[in-house]
């Protein structure tokens, strides 16, 4: 089934790729993507794939995703992707907020909504549930992963890696429940 993702990260339509069997994804060239500005990451997933579907029109994904950090009150959440440049600065401020914290609880949350060549909105929600540790470790992932250990586990994301990733991450649990979603309402073609 050949689909197209409303994103210019070409990684991220190769990881999911491997997270949906079957699909051929490619991205969506346009210069004039819809800004970020929903409320929720399914409002944010739901924009995406309805100007990919407008665009391309037959399947279209759209995600958005984000970590949130209880004693933050939730955030950085759905602004994640603007709370500092990607990488180390963003794992530097995050680990600086939570200094002398205690409660060290967080979460990744994942929305992907897949629309169909006849415009029907399938979604699935992906959680992943840990804890921030106090220094970085680990070179896999990306973003928050160093200092990200899911709950079951010692390790941080970054230690864990990709094979971790493909199984348990929030995005792969969100494909899993979209496919799921989409085989109940026998949407999946060829
Ligand atoms: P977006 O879904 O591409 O908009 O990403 C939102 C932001 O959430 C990213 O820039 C990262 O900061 C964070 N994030 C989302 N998924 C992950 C992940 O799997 N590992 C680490 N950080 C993530």
């Amino acid at each position: 089934m050949s689909v197209v993702l409303c994103s210019r990260n070409a990684h991220k339509a190769r990881e999911l790729e491997g997270l949906l069997p079957g699909w051929s994804i490619a991205t969506l060239d346009a210069d004039d993507y819809p800004p970020e500005d929903g409320d929720t990451y399914y409002e944010n997933a739901l924009l995406k794939a309805r100007f990919g579907h407008e665009r391309a029109g037959g399947w279209t994904l759209g995600d958005d995703s984000g970590i949130e950090v209880a004693a933050l009150g939730g955030r950085p959440g759905v602004h994640s992707a603007r709370y500092a440049p990607e990488g180390p600065p963003a794992v530097a401020k995050l680990l600086r907020e939570l200094e002398g914290v205690d409660d060290r609880r967080a979460r990744y949350v994942c929305e992907l909504v897949a629309i169909s060549p006849d415009g029907e909105e399938i979604r699935g929600t992906g959680i992943a549930a840990g804890t921030i540790s106090d220094a970085p470790r680990g070179e896999g992932g990306f973003g928050y992963d160093p200092v990200f250990v899911p709950d079951g586990e010692n390790s941080t994301v970054g230690e864990l890696g990709d094979g971790w990733k493909n199984e348990h991450s929030h995005r792969a649990r969100a494909a899993r429940a979209l496919r799921e979603a989409l085989e109940r309402r026998r949407l999946l073609g060829a």
